[in-house]
């Protein structure tokens, strides 16, 4: 079978950038385990993913992530102590992804930018097409999960796909923005990408979020990539380059996406998720 044509199996979350606007809080816990209510961050998208059918789980983490590990795994004492008590359902998401997922794990040596970290997980997915979730990027919505539309319009289109969103134009400079033209309804065929342009150099307000599906010829692509803005190796660089054989298409998800990397985010992640507790 060609390879675009498998089914999406695997997930890839990288997690090994330091979180320095949470400081200290980052200090020794990483970003991707403070939690949103109860929840870490990470633990929500693991969620997602297995909502899209995917049970095997890539973390890329690095020094001081250790706890991630830890998460995701039994924990026999604590365990034993709440078996039977009232306690016990607050673990019961947590036990059903460490006994039905496999989580593997794979380090980034040096923090080289969120493409390198992509690329450090080549060794965790092969040569297949897979998903990737930045756990910051916290998504909700009534409907479908934003990973399960993607996986869907995967099989339709067999193309690597970044989920964007509307942005107001003075916010440009905090994220990858595209041009394209619209093949379907919130389907856009891209044609250009900037990573982190100013307001006035934007080529459009469509800005991606952390929810991709690449195609595994990004591997190849990123070891040939230079390090773009900020010195880092920037993943919105190879898509371009998967872009200009039109390989990629952006969508306009449906569902609301909080911005978890960032403090004012994080906050409003809280209240969203807290007032639904109280509905
Ligand atoms: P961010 O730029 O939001 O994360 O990267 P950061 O660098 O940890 O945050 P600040 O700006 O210092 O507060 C988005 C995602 O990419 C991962 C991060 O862990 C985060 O999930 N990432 C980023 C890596 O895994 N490696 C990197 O080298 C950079």
């Amino acid at each position: 079978m060609p390879k675009e044509n498998m089914k999406i199996r695997k997930c890839l979350f990288p997690a090994a950038g330091y979180g320095t606007r949470f400081l200290p809080a980052t200090k020794a816990i990483p970003k991707e385990m403070l939690p949103i209510l109860t929840k870490p961050l990470l633990q929500y998208g693991v969620e997602e993913a297995r909502e899209a059918g995917i049970d095997t789980m890539a973390i890329v983490t690095g020094r001081g992530k250790r706890a991630i590990e830890d998460h995701f795994d039994r924990s026999f004492e604590l365990e034993h102590q709440i078996d039977g008590t009232s306690k016990e359902i607050l673990m019961k998401e947590i036990r059903d992804i460490v006994k039905n997922c496999t989580i593997s794990y794979t380090r980034q040596g040096e923090m080289k930018g969120l493409g390198h970290a992509i690329w450090t997980g080549q060794t965790l997915i092969g040569d297949e097409p897979f998903a990737v979730i930045l756990a910051d990027d916290l998504c909700d919505n009534d409907g479908e999960a934003v990973l399960t539309q993607m996986v869907k319009l995967y099989e339709k289109y067999r193309c690597s796909i970044v989920a964007v969103e509307e942005i107001p134009l003075e916010h440009s400079n905090k994220y990858g923005v595209i041009a394209g033209h619209e093949e379907e309804d919130g389907v856009i065929r891209v044609t250009n990408m900037v990573e982190k342009p100013e307001s006035k150099d934007a080529p459009s307000n469509l800005a991606i979020i952390g929810r991709y599906i690449l195609t595994p010829d990004i591997f190849d692509i990123l070891e040939d990539t230079k390090p773009g803005k900020g010195g880092e190796i920037q993943i919105t660089d190879a898509l371009l380059t998967q872009a200009k054989t039109g390989g990629v298409i952006a969508y306009k998800f449906k569902g609301k996406r909080f911005d978890c990397g960032s403090v004012d985010g994080f906050v409003k992640a809280t209240n969203f998720f807290y007032n639904k507790t109280q509905e």
